[in-house]
């Protein structure tokens, strides 16, 4: 007869179907009595979708019965508010290995480090801000675009782990592929794009705490097959908090974009991001000002809705320039079009232009 802890063994490869994390170690397997061949138990899991529940008592009665234990009875319930909150509670060492999140890229014999080496020759830009909401991602994503339309070879990763949204900006609705242990990037408007919300399904809140968010991070230098790159940016998280630092922290050699809105105290909450950058020896390649005006589309006056100066003012008081003052206004594609993307300006929009300039601006920065 098997003990309740060898039970538990067995039933170790069972995950939670969002978090794809071990239910035993979440202890979401519970209540377990075996009485002779006869084992009974209770399973916990984020939401009690049928697919799911039948997926997952299927893999028990499976894994149990591999082991001569055909009597098996299992009742599944949705997770309490309690059981939730234990989820934030977790220490890191009962974090999943993130190998086991990720597949494995070293056993393919992929030598990502080197893109994190100085020898790599990859130009890293990373994109930081002092809060959120400025437009941090939206810089990103058009100054990868715009990179990748002037024939350079663009990789992005969308660092801000617990708050990605790189994906749904720029429409992308694929998944990463996995060949022989490896990640190929998704590419979109030539740009390799890689995102935390590729792994998270759903739209789940991403509950892993800072260490595991750093491996994480870092394997998405390391166990992705990036190619030739030219460029790679990166999305910070937004703020000077943890996460932030960790990243800014784990490369060594990349310049930095700092973008605010014009407002004099957003732009004062963004000169700490400056001050970040410098700390973490990061050169500046200036500053983004977004959000900078309103242009009337018929008498082409511009309105500074959210104050005015705060960018430049800003790029003063770090010693660098100003790259673009960034206009308000909206991508003008459609739902309907192939190549629908929410935040990506055109190349021949106005928005698109500045970009394009932007872009230009930071070749010769290199
Ligand atoms: N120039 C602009 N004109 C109009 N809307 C804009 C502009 N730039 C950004 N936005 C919009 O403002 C919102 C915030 O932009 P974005 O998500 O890029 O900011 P962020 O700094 O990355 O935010 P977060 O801190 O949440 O990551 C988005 O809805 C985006 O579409
Ligand atoms: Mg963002």
């Amino acid at each position: 007869m098997l003990s309740k802890e060898q039970i538990l063994e067995l039933l170790q490869p069972l995950q939670e179907p969002q978090l794809g994390v071990s239910l035993t170690e979440l202890g979401w397997v519970r209540d377990v009595m075996v009485k002779e061949n006869h084992v009974a138990l209770n399973m916990v899991t984020l939401e009690n979708r049928s697919e799911d529940t039948t997926a997952l008592s299927d893999a028990a009665r499976n894994l149990l019965s591999q082991h001569g234990i055909k009597d098996v009875h299992i009742r599944l319930r949705a997770a309490s508010e309690h059981d939730r909150e234990s989820l934030n509670m977790r220490q890191p060492e009962d974090e999943p290995d993130p190998d086991e999140v990720l597949v494995k890229g070293h056993a393919a014999g992929l030598d990502g480090h080197a893109l994190l080496s100085p020898e790599s020759g990859v130009r890293f830009i990373a994109v930081a801000s002092g809060k959120g909401g400025v437009g941090k991602s939206t810089v990103t994503v058009n100054l990868a675009a715009a990179l990748a339309r002037q024939g350079k070879k663009v990789g992005l990763i969308d660092a801000d782990i617990y708050g990605f949204s790189v994906p749904d900006m720029m429409g992308i609705e694929e998944y990463p592929v996995v060949e022989d242990g490896v990640i190929q990037p998704v590419e979109r408007f030539g740009v390799k794009v890689m995102s935390m919300g590729f792994f998270i399904r759903e739209n789940n809140p991403v509950i892993w705490r800072g260490p595991m968010l750093g491996r994480m991070l870092r394997q998405f230098f390391t166990d992705v097959q990036w190619g030739e790159l030219d460029y790679m940016l990166l999305d910070l998280p937004p703020g000077t908090g943890d996460v932030a630092l960790d990243v800014h922290q784990m490369l060594p050699h990349s310049k930095e974009i700092i973008v605010t809105t014009p407002h004099a105290t957003a732009a004062f909450v963004a000169a700490r991001a400056g001050a970040m950058a410098i700390q973490t020896d990061h050169e500046l390649l200036g500053v983004v000002e977004n959000m900078a005006y309103y242009e009337c589309g018929s008498c082409g006056e511009k309105d500074y809705v959210f104050g005015r100066g705060g960018g430049g003012r800003l790029a003063e008081s770090l010693h660098t320039g100003l790259l673009a003052q960034i206009p308000l206004g909206t991508p003008d594609n459609h739902p309907s079009e192939p190549d629908f993307s929410p935040s990506v300006y055109k190349a021949d929009s106005r928005i698109g232009a500045i970009y394009d300039e932007v872009a230009r601006s930071i070749e010769s920065k290199f």
